[in-house]
């Protein structure tokens, strides 16, 4: 009876650990948590109809589950870091046990990294560089991929030398090794996947390299977090990534949020741009005594919200798996190539054959028909796309074929005439019955779209 009695206990032990770490959220049935999905919302004519989100690389809607995560942790919250009670013990607990997690989800070894939570990409790269940069001199390699935050944040700050792309958008390695031959780099920064193109980067190539030439090399993970599995780990140390960057609001947590993983010796030989609370050790009349990475980081109250939103959602992208969110979306973006493939004067941007290194993000125009006029069109359909240079203005010119020397007489030009792409960019969510809904929603409005593209006063080439 004893027996089984411990049995019985064991079993459900196991059961329980079981159910914390399954909650039976699968590629095939995330649909149901994801909030918003059938929202009536207004458009421009006065329907209401619920969106097709196809602008996921700009940001993704909330997961129920975060939700409900941020809402139950909330009713315990208390100060961070500086309270005394349950509440702040709880919360301070939490959010430094989430570190762990950051640290695990990128493959991080705790021993020689750091975490240090910052509110997207963007504020983690600058608050990057203007740690790591200590001189106008100090020399940055960058590729002509990068969104804005990547590069940007490096250019005014210091030197900046450039790798080059191909003809279909992807980054020239051996450019890179050159640069890095010919140069005193001290930081290769590099997207990790591109929002343009959906291109993923052998991180793990460069940063061999880089390592090779004396650099350390810094990654935008900001593409790459709800898409395809990443580890800073290479497979020898000289292939490790020395810092990583990603946001909470790309992953399905949209409560601000993101973090910095880095080397924590190479973090503490630097002093961050933000000066404030939580980060010193004791203050007097005339000198300071600060705290170490992380904290030295973290200036000021903590974003717990966004904090707790980022652990569950990278409980729930893990339980769903990259695996099968990879396959998933090559799914999808093989579909759309091969829908839009079907219409006259297409261009589809990157290479349209092998799609296998890109994650969900696809770029297209038409030759006749001015895509801020289409996007529109699409808007008012009920369709959530991008158009424009999505922030990594250099390398969309690049991909529209547009020289330097075009680029100043867009300065001050209105929207319609500034050139620009339509992106559609999946989630994990979207499904196939979405792709060809869209693309018969495209072809609904593409007639029209042309019409009033041909009646418009345009200087330029219709695509832009
Ligand atoms: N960088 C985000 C995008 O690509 C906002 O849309």
């Amino acid at each position: 009876m004893k027996k089984l009695l411990v049995f019985v206990l064991l079993l459900s032990v196991c059961f329980s650990f079981s159910a914390l770490a399954d909650s039976g959220i699968t590629i095939d049935n995330i649909r149901e948590y994801v909030v918003g999905l059938d929202e009536p919302m207004e458009l421009r004519d006065g329907t209401l109809r619920s969106i097709i989100n196809f602008d996921n690389a700009a940001t993704t809607p909330a997961l129920q589950p975060v939700m409900d995560e941020v809402n139950e942790k909330l009713a315990k919250y208390g100060s961070i870091g500086r309270g005394f009670s349950a509440k702040s013990d709880y919360s301070t607990e939490l959010y430094y046990n989430t570190r762990d997690k950051v640290l695990e989800f990128v493959g991080a070894d705790p021993e020689q990294y750091t975490v240090f939570y910052v509110n997207n990409t963007t504020d983690g790269l600058n608050k990057l560089a203007s740690a790591l940069i200590t001189s106008e001199d100090d020399i940055v390699l960058c590729t002509r991929m990068e969104h804005h935050a990547n590069d940007l944040s490096w250019r005014e700050r210091c030197k900046v030398i450039y790798a080059e792309v191909d003809e279909q958008g992807r980054i020239i390695y051996e450019e890179i090794e050159h640069l890095l031959q010919e140069n005193k780099v001290k930081y290769v920064a590099v997207t990790a996947a591109s929002n343009v193109t959906g291109y993923v980067t052998d991180v793990h190539r460069i940063a061999k390299m880089a390592h090779q030439y004396g650099a350390q090399i810094i990654v935008d993970g900001a593409q790459i977090v709800a898409h395809r599995a990443f580890t800073m780990t290479g497979e020898t140390p000289e292939e490790n990534i020395d810092y990583f960057v990603f946001s909470a609001h790309k992953m399905y947590s949209p409560y601000g949020g993101g973090a910095v993983i880095g080397l924590t010796s190479e973090l503490n030989e630097h002093m961050p741009m933000f000066y404030g609370g939580g980060m010193v050790e004791i203050v007097s009349d005339t000198w300071v005594a600060w705290k170490q990475a992380p904290e030295i980081y973290e200036a000021g109250s903590p974003n717990y919200p966004g904090v707790v939103g980022l652990g569950k959602a990278i409980d729930i992208l893990q339980e769903v798996g990259f695996d099968a969110i990879s396959a998933h979306e090559q799914v999808l973006i093989r579909r759309l190539i091969d829908g839009l493939k079907q219409f006259d004067n297409v261009i589809i941007y990157g290479d349209s054959e092998d799609i296998s290194d890109r994650v969900g993000v696809v770029t297209f125009n038409f030759s006749d028909v001015n895509s801020m006029i289409l996007a529109t069109r699409l808007a008012d359909s009920g369709t959530a796309i991008r158009r424009g240079a999505f922030c990594a203005h250099p390398y969309v010119w690049r991909l529209m074929g547009i020289p330097e020397d075009e680029l100043e007489f867009f300065i001050d030009c209105i929207d319609g005439k500034t050139p620009g792409m339509i992106r559609v960019s999946f989630g994990i969510y979207n499904t196939e019955e979405e792709v060809d809904e869209f693309l018969q929603i495209l072809a609904d409005v593409l007639p029209g779209a042309r019409a009033e593209t041909a009646s418009i006063d345009n200087d330029f080439p219709a695509a832009y």
